[in-house]
């Protein structure tokens, strides 16, 4: 089961599939990440694991469709069964998400349908909320709107600020992206055709 991994930022996410594998829980192979950003802890970590990695800056593109074109097709020659979007903070063209329609993931960290796009932990605080948490969903055009496949959530601590509630989320995000993509991968959990499958039935 072949996943490719697409980021902008440290990689944690990306260290937690390796891991996964590494300890025999996810039967995959990350076959290739791919950023925006040459110089982000993901590609750094990915060549250091040895897998393949391209990164493409979009300055270097004339627009959006040019320079998702060019990443996406780079994804395409790694012929993924998987991908998975972890942190990766680009807004992707509809034409590329419509080329992996029921193939491409996202891990986002809020209780989706709750605050999509940035800054979500401050948001959370903002409001008042006993509860947050994150969300892996499948990738549609619209921005963190895919059908949900799982979500983690833990409680809002007295004196959180949106740093430490990220921090207290991160091993609990890794967890949740391993276990969907294990779901995935042993085909448990089936996102092909516009639907949501688990066990053979219609989610
Ligand atoms: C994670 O919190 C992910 O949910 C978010 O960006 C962060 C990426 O962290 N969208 P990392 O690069 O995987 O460490």
């Amino acid at each position: 089961y072949r996943i490719a991994v697409l980021a902008s930022g440290r990689g944690s996410n990306l260290q937690a599939l390796l891991d996964a594998i590494e300890g025999g829980s996810l039967p995959a192979r990350v076959v290739g990440v791919f950023s925006d950003k040459p110089n982000c802890g993901a590609i750094a970590l990915a060549r250091e694991a040895g897998i393949a990695t391209v990164a493409l800056r979009p300055r270097d593109f004339a627009d959006r469709d040019a320079h998702d074109e060019a990443l996406f097709s780079a994804v395409a020659a790694v012929q993924p069964d998987l991908i998975v979007c972890a942190g990766y903070l680009r807004i992707i063209s509809a034409a590329s998400v419509r080329r992996f329609e029921g193939r491409m993931i996202n891990i986002h960290p809020s209780l989706l349908p709750k605050y999509p796009g940035l800054d979500t932990h401050a948001r959370a605080l903002a409001a008042g909320d006993a509860e947050h948490g994150a969300s892996v969903h499948v990738v549609v055009p619209e921005l963190d709107a895919g059908p949900r496949l799982a979500q983690v959530r833990i409680p809002v601590l007295p004196g959180d600020d949106a740093a430490g509630l990220a921090a207290r989320l991160l091993p609990r995000e890794h967890a949740l992206l391993a276990a969907t993509c294990s779901l995935l991968a042993t085909r448990r959990l089936d996102i092909g055709g516009g639907r949501v499958r688990f066990d053979g039935r219609d989610l």
